[in-house]
């Protein structure tokens, strides 16, 4: 299977654009998350051609991966950020992004976070309830202030994925359901802390076709449709993330072809000179990144051959949380070695701490592996469980690495702790 991007294999060692990972565990130790700028620019820049001559604003959804230096890299790039919380707000700012240009996600917005994001001057709130649009109207007018908000729609399509990461289908938490957002709208329109500006959705994450997006536009314009007989005029049109990667060998439609097929049918219904939005996560950062990590114990058995390795589940959640896979590369090739069958575990003191299972390597102790796509959900999921520090990790551009998070030291875990005198 090809590998992702900007991955290749020099003198039968893995080399992230023109950097040794092994060198660069050598030096920063493991585990150790690397990311490739070209690989995220590359990513980037499909989205880019897709909605070229288009008013557009792409808004990196920065759960995906939401440190400073990835933000700085994309923002200077051009993106707006898509956040979720108050913390996720304080990183977008201080990786320098304009507030304009941050869109506020999520069924769950506090108060506090409402006023502070109203006081930066973000873009535009996703709204997702009548609640939350009665609570934002009213802290909107305490500060004498009017908020921009885009409702957000659960089109009731299924995206196809593992359920724990679709997001619009009726049962879900997200959105405001199909039948009730005209009165949504109209509620939202009388409110004299809102200024009502755009419609957004999102249906789900990995999505690997085109059909799931092309019905959501259908239902979503239909609503437009409605919206707009009411006497509103939707300033922009959000169609969320979720555009799947490669994995093992997944396809997902590429940005610059999906959008094309998505900008016809918005022209082919009239509405081809609204501004649209995107908040892409996964898509832009997941194959630019790998997780280095050093096998440390081989531990054959009777039914199932062990491979302990010294990353684990909280530095790389997915496997234990959705079962979902994530390819398993060494960084130098045992090329003259019969590889045996390994299920390749973490230190965690949990059966579920699993990183790949039955995966054919042949590897000792002391050798190097890469988790491949491991640039969306793992380090921004990362945990202190087991009292283990999050990873380092390292950005390299050409033959240039450099250090964008040093990994973290029990003290650092300890910092905000007050023992008992
Ligand atoms: N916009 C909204 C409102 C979202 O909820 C999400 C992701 C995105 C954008 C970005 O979606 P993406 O392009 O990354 O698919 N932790 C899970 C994925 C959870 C996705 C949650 N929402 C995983 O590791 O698979």
């Amino acid at each position: 299977m090809p590998l992702p991007a900007h991955l290749t294999h020099r003198h039968g060692e893995l080399h992230f654009e023109d950097v040794s990972l092994e060198r660069l565990a050598r030096e920063h130790g493991t585990p150790l998350f690397v990311y490739s700028r070209a690989a995220m620019l590359q990513s980037l820049a499909a989205y880019q051609r897709g909605l070229a001559g288009r008013s557009h604003l792409i808004c990196y959804a920065m759960k995906a991966n939401s440190s400073l230096a990835i933000l700085q890299t994309l923002v200077n790039a051009g993106c707006g950020l898509d956040i979720v919380s108050g913390g996720e707000l304080e990183r977008a700012l201080a990786a320098g992004c304009a507030p304009e240009r941050i869109v506020f996600s999520g069924v769950g917005k506090t108060r506090a976070e409402m006023r502070r994001a109203l006081d930066a001057g973000i873009g535009c709130f996703n709204v997702e309830s009548r609640g939350e649009l009665d609570v934002l109207d009213e802290v909107a007018r305490s500060m004498g202030r009017r908020a921009r908000v885009s409702i957000r729609v659960n089109p009731d399509v299924d995206a196809k994925t593992h359920p724990y990461i679709s997001t619009g289908l009726k049962d879900n938490k997200f959105g405001i359901a199909h039948g009730e957002v005209l009165l949504t709208y109209r509620h939202a329109a009388a409110c004299a802390g809102l200024e009502v500006v755009g419609i957004d959705c999102h249906i789900g994450s990995q999505i690997t076709e085109a059909a799931p997006y092309l019905d959501a536009m259908d239902r979503v314009l239909d609503l437009v449709a409605a919206i707009e007989v009411d006497g509103l005029r939707l300033h922009h049109l959000d169609f969320g993330g979720g555009l799947g990667i490669d994995y093992n060998g997944d396809t997902p439609p590429a940005a610059d072809t999906l959008w094309p097929r998505l900008l016809a049918k918005l022209d082919a219904r009239g509405y081809g000179d609204r501004t649209v939005m995107i908040e892409p996560g996964r898509s832009i950062v997941g194959n630019a990144g790998v997780c280095l990590t050093e096998v440390l114990y081989t531990k054959p058995g009777e039914h199932k051959n062990f491979l302990i390795v010294d990353a684990a589940m909280n530095d790389l959640p997915r496997p234990a949380m959705y079962e979902a896979y994530h390819r398993i590369e060494p960084v130098r090739a045992r090329e003259n070695e019969r590889p045996a069958v390994w299920d390749v575990v973490g230190p965690v003191c949990e059966s579920g701490d699993w990183l790949g299972r039955e995966r054919t390597l042949a590897v000792h102790p002391g050798d190097l592996l890469a988790v491949l796509s491991a640039g969306a959900y793992c380090m921004s999921m990362a945990s202190n469980y087991n009292t283990r520090g999050r990873a380092a990790e390292v950005l390299v551009d050409g033959a240039r690495a450099t250090s964008i998070r040093r990994r973290e030291s029990p003290a650092d875990q300890m910092r905000l702790e007050m023992p008992l005198a």
